[in-house]
């Protein structure tokens, strides 16, 4: 090889390296913050370390030879010829059998594991998750909190938290880098996994299945409180929002054109994401942050596909007035 094909070789193994990372979550999976996330980080370890050793010797072995019975100056015609030396074979093929063997039974103990249904379970909470083109919806199945949110998924921190997870459409993936692995959601199907979180802190959630336009903007927070925070959140979710004189005009516009497809109460259902405790929420549609000012708001409610192309809200056609109105409103659903 010469300087060059060095070089490249070199921008290569960087720029694999750095998609490997981009594509595990911007190292999230490596940086897991729950048991479930943590146990499939150990699977993962326990098979790269095996992988590494195994390259290290086979490729040693293999400079070797390469080296050791190279073609020497002077040597001519064909050296001697090996083959069906039982011993060796033996080695070669007992080896990576234990290898697998190593890898196979924890991988197949842990599936198991990570396939126990926690729904039934009086400790966890219980949660139907829903994915929309573009947008996740959050519904607690428990009959003392039985809310629906979304876009945000609140959960206490060390609970399990038992997901039914199905698609209102097409194909989606609820991920959750640091706290767990990947699972599909299927329209008509329900699929289950449990997640649960040490630390009270904001984890970033993905889609992680093309699903349409806006795929790569259908993003969610999995938000973890301290238990007593988490009821209070729940408490503050049942109360009724108290809408001031100053938001009422905001509410008539919500009312005339957007209930019919957004509830603002956790107990409705709706079409389109529930906006109960919007004032809360930490994105815009998902997106972008809802910031103090409403700017983000303000360029959703003016062009919903600018932000987020494909999803089914398009332009409602709203003036700058109907928006300021409704942005007042939307800051008072606590
Ligand atoms: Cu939903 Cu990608």
């Amino acid at each position: 090889m010469n300087m060059n094909r060095w070089k490249s070789a070199g921008s290569l193994t960087v720029f694999l390296i750095t998609m490997a990372l981009l594509l595990t979550g911007c190292g999230g999976v490596l940086d897991p913050k729950g048991p479930v996330a943590r146990e499939q980080l150990q699977l993962i370890n326990l098979s790269f370390i095996i992988m590494i050793v195994v390259l290290i010797i086979v490729f040693g072995l293999f400079f070797y030879v390469l080296v050791r019975f190279r073609k020497r100056k002077g040597q001519t015609g064909v050296p001697e010829q090996v083959e069906g030396n039982h011993k060796l074979e033996i080695i070669w093929t007992v080896i990576p059998f234990l290898l697998l063997i190593v890898i196979a039974v924890p991988t197949v103990l842990y599936t198991f594991k990570f396939a126990t249904d926690y729904t039934k379970d009086k400790n966890a909470i219980h949660v139907k998750v829903t994915g929309h083109q573009f947008w996740w919806e959050f519904e607690y199945i428990d009959k003392d909190l039985g809310l629906i949110t979304a876009n945000e998924l609140i959960i206490p921190v060390g609970k399990k938290i038992a997901l039914e997870l199905t698609s209102a459409d097409t194909l989606h993936s609820f991920w959750v880098p640091q706290l767990g692995g990947k699972m599909d959601t299927n329209p008509g199907l329900i699929n289950k996994m449990y997640l649960e979180a040490d630390v009270a802190a904001i984890y970033q959630g993905k889609c992680a299945e093309l699903c349409g336009a806006s795929h790569a903007l259908m993003n969610f927070k999995v938000i973890a409180k301290s238990e007593a925070d988490f009821a209070a959140w729940a408490s503050r979710m049942k109360a009724e929002a108290v809408i001031p004189e100053e938001a009422k005009a905001g509410e008539a516009i919500f009312t005339a054109k957007c209930l019919s497809c957004h509830a603002v109460s956790s107990e409705d259902r709706g079409a389109y994401p529930n906006l109960d405790g919007y004032a809360y929420r930490t994105r815009v549609a998902g997106v972008h942050p809802n910031d103090p000012d409403a700017v983000n708001l303000r360029e959703w409610l003016s062009n919903t596909d600018h932000v987020k192309p494909g999803n089914n809200m398009g332009n409602q056609g709203l003036t700058d007035d109907e928006i300021n109105e409704l942005i007042k409103y939307l800051h008072e659903l606590k």
